[in-house]
């Protein structure tokens, strides 16, 4: 599946798995565009309530109570404006919503294995999740590093974490542990990658 990226907007229709909108029969329309400076604030918050949400018991209470969306948010600004034409950040929009999630990528961190994109972040608003955005924002990156030369990707994602499942069900296979320092504490990660960056089941995701 190749996404023009270069195009504002990528479009997925994706069947709402949302117990609520299921019960309404109704199906919610997610979006994928590159993030614009404007996005930032939406940005900021959805990690730090993303972070609080899905590390709880996982990284330590006091680091994620430290945690400031306005902090982040500037932080999200300066990494929009400093992207280099290898890298991609994208958000996820609800036609209701508007941003609900976002990602970015871009050639590796991790030199010793061979793959050569890396997921930076990948985060979906935990009110809205379980609804395809993640599905929608990795299917965007793989497009977006597709583009940029790249064939092969990996992720890092926190030892524990209920997103392997997610990864899993996408394709992705465990290829590495190490140790990471988060809030001053050591912590297993574990690396997910795609050899050829397809996902599992591609064929529900249908580009519009
Ligand atoms: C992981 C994450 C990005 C997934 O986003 P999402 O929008 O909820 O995922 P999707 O709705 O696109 O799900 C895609 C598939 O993965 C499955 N899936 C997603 N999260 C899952 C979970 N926690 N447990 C089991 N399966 C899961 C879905 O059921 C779906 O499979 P299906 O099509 O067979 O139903 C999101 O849950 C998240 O932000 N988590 C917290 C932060 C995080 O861990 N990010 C990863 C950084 S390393």
């Amino acid at each position: 599946m190749v996404f023009d990226l270069c195009q504002t907007w990528l479009k997925y229709r994706v069947e709402a798995k949302c117990s609520l909108e299921l019960a309404r029969g109704v199906k919610a329309v997610i979006a994928v565009r590159r993030a614009t400076v404007s996005d930032a604030t939406d940005m900021g918050r959805i990690y730090v309530e993303t972070w609080q949400d899905a590390y709880a018991g996982l990284l330590r209470d006091g680091g994620l109570l430290s945690m400031s969306a306005k902090r982040r948010t500037s932080r999200m600004e300066a990494m929009i404006c400093d992207l280099s034409s290898k890298d991609v950040c994208l958000v996820a929009t609800h036609e209701t919503y508007g941003v609900i999630g976002m990602a970015s990528a871009g050639p590796t961190r991790t030199r010793d294995l061979p793959f050569g994109a890396e997921v930076f972040t990948l985060y979906v608003d935990p009110n809205h999740q379980r609804l395809g955005a993640g599905r929608a924002l990795l299917s965007g990156l793989f497009s977006a590093m597709h583009q940029a030369g790249q064939r092969s990707l990996v992720i890092w994602a926190l030892g524990g974490n209920p997103a392997r499942t997610f990864y899993e069900r996408l394709g992705g296979t465990e290829v590495a542990r190490r140790e990471g320092i988060t809030f001053g504490d050591s912590h297993e990660e574990v690396a997910f990658g795609w050899p050829t960056m397809s996902l599992g089941d591609e064929a529900r995701v249908e580009e519009t």
